[in-house]
């Protein structure tokens, strides 16, 4: 099948790319020049496992085109995918349409034949029936069904995703739209579900599970301050819980709070949505505040150790600054928000912050400028540091020899955010460690 897709961010290009994979033509539509020139070119830009090679291959083998033009990629297309921005209002924190609707206008003008306009972006529920009124009102004449397809990809592991999908929602009543999406999705035909339900549906369970997820990660987080106070190990409470299938084992780790592109922005919105409604979502709003005093409290705990060091000078080691491992993104990471709540702290304390991450400085620095100190490795991040604190899961630094770290480190501080070190290696060597949800073992007084 012919497919457009608008926006190559991080759900357009993965879901692009694999499409072409799996056979389609695609036309990768993008309005920022210097997106396309460099697509065109070769050149991946961002950073997303398996995504160069595979994109690589597609367009060598000419299955994937890229254009700012939305007139050339829709002409074509049986089916357009929006997969624009929807950024959070800066008061509001509602999902702001502006790109959506423009480009469904500009899709509008150029429409041929019966075709599919799909949102892969997150967007409020009852959009699907505005861009429906859009489209009809730009060109009557047009003939076509808008369906909600919500996007399940993690980035960092998007091309996994696209190609290992738990289920695959379609939210449209039409059934002529219905048989061109089954054709779409053949290729998963005996290896995911295809789930159809009305687009209000389909809008909705994006919003529900980003949400539920947050819940979750922000449920454990809370487990893990009572495991910290109670005695107990979250990793091993978190293991027992995981193996009753009602709950799993995934979305358990605990942390400094869920970040990224989404969960932040989705919550927000779901919330911004059930308070347009008269709904109470007291569990999404309960994650939403806990984890924004969650991040908070990590600077404190950074601010009161640096007090307590009582030195004329001082320098903090910061592991990771991307939202999480597997990516270069930085939208809405704890790393950069605890940072961000750090540095004022700071003022007055004569602390020096260097900060390592192997992918995701360039994106740091255009957040945090020249607050901070960007190392060019891991070694040079902890040389001299008198506290360290791991804000990111990389595999890099949960392979780190301890030993090498304390000869390298000038301090014992670690605040291990991501619980990547092991807790009695760490105090074996003998730093002053804190993981999240870890505590000594604790010596019951009365036996
Ligand atoms: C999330 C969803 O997982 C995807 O299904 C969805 O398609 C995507 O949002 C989206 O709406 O586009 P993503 O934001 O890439 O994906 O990242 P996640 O892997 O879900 O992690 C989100 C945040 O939660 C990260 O900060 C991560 O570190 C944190 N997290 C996740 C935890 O703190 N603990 C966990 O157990 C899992």
């Amino acid at each position: 099948m012919n497919v457009a897709i608008i926006g190559t961010g991080y759900v357009g290009l993965p879901t692009g790319v694999g499409l072409a994979e799996i056979g389609h033509q695609v036309t990768c539509i993008d309005r920022e020049v210097s997106k396309i020139d460099a697509l065109q070119a070769g050149k991946v830009t961002l950073y997303e496992a398996g995504l160069d090679e595979l994109l690589h291959k597609n367009f060598e083998q000419g299955r994937i085109t890229f254009t700012t033009s939305i007139k050339q990629g829709v002409e074509q297309a049986d089916i357009v995918l929006i997969a624009v921005g929807t950024p959070p209002h800066p008061v509001t924190h509602e999902a702001d349409l502006q790109y959506v609707y423009g480009a469904c206008v500009e899709i509008a003008h150029h429409l041929q034949g019966y075709t599919i306009i799909a949102t892969k972006s997150t967007v409020p529920v009852g959009t699907g029936d505005v861009i429906e009124k859009l489209i009809n009102k730009t060109n009557p004449q047009a003939d076509f069904d808008v369906v909600s397809l919500p996007e399940f990809l993690r980035e960092g592991y998007a091309v996994h995703d696209f190609f290992h999908p738990a289920r695959i929602v379609i939210g449209t009543n039409s059934s002529r739209a219905q048989s061109c999406i089954k054709k779409l999705y053949s290729y998963f035909d005996g290896k995911a579900p295809l789930y159809f339900v009305s687009r209000r549906s389909g809008e909705t369970i994006k919003y529900a599970s980003n949400s539920f997820l947050a819940i979750k990660i922000h449920y454990i987080n809370e487990v893990a301050d009572f495991c910290e106070k109670i005695g107990a190990d979250v990793l091993e409470v978190a293991g027992g819980m995981g193996l009753d299938p009602r709950i799993g084992q995934s979305f358990l780790n605990p942390g400094p709070g869920y970040g990224g592109s989404c969960f932040p922005k989705d919550t927000m919105a779901m919330l911004y949505m059930a308070q347009q409604n008269s709904v109470d979502l007291s569990l999404v709003d309960a994650a939403v505040k806990g984890n924004q005093h969650r991040m908070q409290n990590i600077a404190l705990r950074l601010k009161n150790f640096v007090e307590r060091l009582n030195q004329s000078e001082s320098k903090i080691a910061v592991l990771g600054l991307a939202f999480k491992d597997g990516t270069d993104d930085c939208r809405e990471s704890p790393a950069i928000t605890i940072l961000s709540h750090l540095l004022p702290m700071l003022n007055g304390l004569n602390t020096k912050v260097s900060a390592y991450d192997a992918k995701a400085i360039d994106n740091a620095r255009t957040i945090l400028g020249a607050k901070i100190n960007y190392a060019d490795s891991i070694e040079e991040c902890l040389q001299n540091a008198d506290g360290l604190v791991v804000l990111t899961e990389w595999p890099e630094f949960k392979h780190l020899d301890l030993a090498v770290v304390k000869n390298l480190m000038r301090g014992t501080f670690i605040l291990d955010c991501r619980n990547v070190f092991d807790i009695k290696s760490a105090q074996q060597l003998g730093f002053d460690y804190h993981g999240i949800g870890r505590s000594i073992p604790h010596t019951d007084k009365s036996v």
